[in-house]
């Protein structure tokens, strides 16, 4: 990062410019899949008291940091204190691991979007066997995915973000009136009712170590917790923008849009399915089997499928630039290169570790981690459930115990009082490192099939 550091000209400023890289395929792909495969009502329940705690407390946490220091993660823990400067590496590597799976991601919304303009659409009972055969392919996904990773590193490579958020700035508030339209559609439709029930509330039976580690995953991913980003947003505020607010701001938008696109997914698979546990289980495919289903049975489904496609895109590639100027700043201040090279090596970076992400679901696809994940999974595993994990608990013992609350108490208090101060701390110190350390540990073991939770 140059000296001159830009800041954002107010509150509004900044919690558009972090809420445009929270929002993305973490809430409207990511997130209903989760809540369908995690047993609906109990896993939107444990996120929402994560994001109440966890996420509030880290989110706070870190801005505080970065406007504290006036520096991206590496620089600032080093900053603070340089015993803990490698937690600012590992947070710079997660993003470095998300790009090329998001990417790939992006890759299979463009191909849809596209998909829906031609007219090529699939119908209703073909959806499952059209996405399907699409991403068993291995030249048309790959394609795809570059294409998406492509228009990233051009915005990113020619410094035009700025236009990007203008025109997300627009496309934003019209993704969040068509989801509600497609969500309001959805629940009514006949035997969708059973997926609302499902969706909402919660059955304690399914409760598991692994549903708290899914959303705590989930919730770090979404709020693009726990790699460093919120750090750097946090660098650009001024002193006397309140951070409580903006956090709870922030918090709000995010979980709205990602509730609402459980509300359009998961009805809807009660609607076709009937709530079958291997449609509920479909994984990261689930919103590309479920919603071509809900636009062919909708009047004008094509084109509104079409537009939907279009401003998942736009939520997509702003939380992908974000993503890879983060990579690339970090490239361009530690290696030493120049932007253009940085840019370059990045993309290649990217491409290489997306390729096997695209073709684990067709040629490559015998090869499983842990006897069930395939390289999208697994990477998806390796960075939201361990390193997420891992910087967060980090941060915490970091702040709680070496910096001292105080330090952060002190910088959200130069904007007037902090309010839930004494939650802040409790967090901190005591609720968020015990409950990682735990849930981490049960996880890694039940990944290897050790213990079975
Ligand atoms: N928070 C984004 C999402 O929910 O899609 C993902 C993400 C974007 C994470 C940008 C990190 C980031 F820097």
């Amino acid at each position: 990062m140059g000296d001159q550091r830009s800041s954002f000209t107010g509150k509004l400023g900044f919690v558009l410019a972090a809420a445009g890289s929270a929002v993305g395929l973490g809430n409207i792909w990511r997130f209903p899949y989760l809540a369908a495969q995690y047993g609906g009502g109990i896993f939107l329940l444990v996120y929402i008291i994560l994001a109440l705690t966890f996420g509030y407390a880290l989110m706070t946490a870190e801005i505080a940091i970065g406007r504290k220091t006036g520096l991206s993660a590496i620089g600032a823990f080093k900053a603070l204190d340089k015993r803990y400067a490698f937690v600012g590496y590992i947070a710079a590597i997660v993003p470095v691991i998300i790009l090329p799976y998001y990417s790939v991601i992006g890759g299979w919304v463009t191909k849809y979007l596209v998909a829906f303009i031609s007219g090529q659409a699939p119908v209703a009972d073909a959806s499952d066997a059209y996405f399907g055969d699409f991403i068993a392919q291995t030249g048309e996904p790959i394609l795809w995915f570059s294409i998406f990773i492509g228009i990233t590193a051009v915005v990113v490579f020619f410094g035009v973000e700025k236009g990007i958020e203008k025109v997300s700035k627009v496309m934003m508030p019209i993704l969040i009136v068509l989801a509600l339209v497609i969500a309001v559609y959805s629940v009514f439709l006949p035997g969708a009712m059973e997926g609302v029930k499902y969706y909402i509330l919660p059955d304690f039976s399914k409760f598991s170590v692994t549903t708290v580690l899914a959303a705590m995953g989930q919730l770090f991913y979404s709020m693009s917790l726990a790699m460093g980003i919120m750090i750097t947003y946090g660098s650009y505020i001024k002193k006397d923008v309140s951070l409580e607010s903006s956090v709870k701001q922030i918090e709000i938008f995010d979980t709205g849009i990602a509730f609402m696109a459980g509300l359009m997914v998961i009805p809807a698979v009660f609607a076709f399915s009937g709530g079958d546990p291997a449609a509920l289980g479909k994984g990261p495919s689930l919103m590309f089997i479920t919603l071509p289903k809900v636009f062919a049975s909708m009047p004008g489904g094509t084109i509104i499928g079409a537009v939907f496609f279009l401003l998942v895109l736009f939520a997509a590639l702003t939380s992908s630039i974000s993503l890879m100027e983060t990579v690339v700043s970090i490239f361009q201040d530690k290696l030493k290169l120049n932007r253009t090279w940085s840019c370059v090596i990045v993309l290649l970076i990217s491409v290489l570790l997306g390729l096997p992400s695209s073709l684990g679901f067709g040629a490559w696809g015998d090869i499983l981690f842990f006897g069930k994940m395939s390289f999208l999974d697994f990477f998806d595993f390796i960075s939201n459930s361990v390193l997420m994990p891992v910087v967060a608990f980090l941060t915490c013992i970091f702040i709680g115990y070496v910096l001292k609350p105080k330090a952060i108490i002190d910088e959200v208090e130069l904007a007037g009082k902090f309010k839930r101060k004494d939650l802040f701390v409790f967090v901190i110190k005591y609720l968020a490192p015990i409950c990682i350390v735990l849930i981490l540990g049960f996880s890694i073991l039940e990944a290897m099939g050790i213990i079975k939770v």
